[in-house]
């Protein structure tokens, strides 16, 4: 299952549900590009191909060291979508993305899950969400961590990585031409998974 989006669409949370409900593997493709970027090299391509990445119970480690919370701050976004355009970097994640696809089955969630890293999912959706939306989630889920931020200034910052994450000449975040839409604006995170575990059954997805 294919789940791709712009920032703050609610992809994460959502593909951890759906996996959950479908007893199936998930993987935040944003987190390998914000890896690369936290690792901060001088030459992103080499350290896409060798950093030593472990995904532990919901925590993540780049060489033994625990960075799920650093992960999370929003300057390293903002790098991750810079070295994202960096086509030596894409490809050098691209198999360390097709390895999580393992039985019984994946949900994986990022810009390019639909269209370029796992193009013969059986199913592919693409979320969206209203800018204002988009803003004011991402604000609550930084205060909620104790985070400060300013409603105003994230507002502008998400516009920008999407419009560099959309613009950029491989990978850009767009629907596949086979992905169902959804608008996730005005419904709750429950609703969001119901809808797609709705096609998920239609299409006999998952064992539960
Ligand atoms: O989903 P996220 O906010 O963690 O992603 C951080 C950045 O990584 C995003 O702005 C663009 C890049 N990215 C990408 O280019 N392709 C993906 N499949 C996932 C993320």
């Amino acid at each position: 299952v294919a789940i791709d989006g712009p920032s703050a669409s609610g992809k994460g949370a959502v593909a951890v549900r759906v996996s959950q409900a479908l007893g199936f593997h998930c993987l935040d493709s944003g987190a390998l590009y914000r890896l690369v970027a936290l690792a901060g090299s001088d030459t992103p391509e080499r350290t896409a191909e060798t950093m030593q990445v472990e995904f532990l119970d919901g925590r993540i480690f780049l060489s033994q060291q625990d960075v799920t919370d650093a992960l999370r701050d929003e300057a390293v976004a903002t790098r991750a979508s810079d070295v994202a355009r960096r086509p030596g970097v894409r490809t050098a994640l691209l198999q360390r993305q097709r390895a999580f696809r393992k039985p019984p089955g994946l949900v994986a969630e990022g810009r390019d899950m639909g269209t370029v890293v796992f193009p013969d999912a059986e199913l592919k959706v693409f979320l969206t969400a209203t800018p204002a939306v988009r803003a004011q989630r991402r604000y609550k889920q930084l205060k909620d961590k104790g985070i400060d931020a300013n409603l105003h200034a994230l507002s502008r910052d998400l516009e920008q990585r999407d419009a560099r994450d959309a613009a950029r000449a491989v990978a850009p975040l767009a629907p596949a031409p086979d992905a169902l839409q959804l608008d996730t604006s005005e419904r709750s995170l429950d609703e969001v998974v119901g809808v797609i575990l709705g096609w998920c059954r239609e299409r006999k997805l998952g064992g539960r």
